[in-house]
């Protein structure tokens, strides 16, 4: 595992978008694994803003998978998690809207929605670059505390804490759905490199847990320690809690050009 403390949100913004836009420039075709949340927004608004300057790569090819999807919001809402990746990044960036996936929540389907989702992802190859967030409890996608660590697409309950945490996004908590379909830790696992973006003090004991306590389905990010292949960006508010931290920093100042992205 890769842990890449820097400074300011904007840095993790920058370096992530760099990450991003190496894969695509090197495989056009990319498949890309989304994030909701607050956590990816600013490195999406800096793809965003790399596209429209001219400087970014086409991603007229790329397809898109969303980690996850509330169930029960009336169509076409705005917090649905499909809805939110195409207003805050497919269509921005010209990804085409049936290149855009996410777990279907129609009522009639959920019985056989996660096995859908697996076919989906299954059918397209597989996610070269999976982005993460990370919840304050350790959750990853919305795969709670407790969740198998080998588990698949399916539905799942959110905590309370979950649901206090997204509140931010309703007018109301009761506003916040209970169930959701999200991708499992197994599915994430499956991902060939994944990138997890994690900013402000609220996430340090979280990532403090997931990159150096120890494996367990009570904080289930720490999955990321059974990944080959996983880069952790943080600033230094949710760096504060990481033990390792000057090691991670000694790592990333004295890291080889060929090893960086765009090297
Ligand atoms: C949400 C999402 C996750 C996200 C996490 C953190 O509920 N399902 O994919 O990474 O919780 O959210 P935020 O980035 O807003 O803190």
């Amino acid at each position: 595992m890769e842990v890449v403390p820097l400074h300011e949100p904007a840095e993790v913004a920058a370096l992530a978008a760099d990450i991003v836009e190496e894969q695509v420039r090197r495989r056009p075709a990319t498949v890309l694994g989304v994030a909701t949340g607050s956590s990816p927004m600013a490195t999406y608004t800096e793809l965003i803003r790399r596209h429209r300057a001219g400087t970014g790569p086409s991603y007229g090819d790329v397809t898109t998978f969303t980690l996850d999807e509330y169930v029960g919001l009336p169509d076409g809402d705005p917090q649905g998690y499909r809805t939110t990746i195409l207003r805050e990044l497919a269509c921005p960036l010209g990804v085409p809207q049936q290149q855009v996936a996410a777990p279907d929540p129609t009522a009639s389907g959920l019985p056989t929605a996660g096995e859908r989702y697996e076919d989906l992802l299954a059918n397209a190859g597989g996610v070269d670059l999976q982005i993460l967030g990370i919840g304050a409890n350790g959750h990853l996608a919305f795969n709670e505390p407790g969740s198998s660590l080998a588990s698949r697409t399916r539905i799942k309950t959110l905590t309370a804490k979950t649901r206090q945490d997204n509140a931010r996004f309703f007018h109301d908590i009761e506003d916040v759905p209970r169930h959701v379909l999200t991708q499992g830790l197994g599915t994430i696992l499956d991902a060939r490199h994944l990138l997890l973006i994690a900013t402000g003090h609220a996430k340090a004991r979280a990532v403090a847990a997931a990159v150096e306590g120890p494996l367990t389905a009570s904080c289930p990010a720490s999955i990321l320690q059974m990944h080959r292949r996983v880069t952790v960006l943080v600033d230094s508010a949710a760096s504060r809690g990481l033990a390792r931290l000057a090691y991670y920093l000694d790592v990333w100042h004295h890291k080889p050009d060929w090893q960086r992205p765009g090297g």
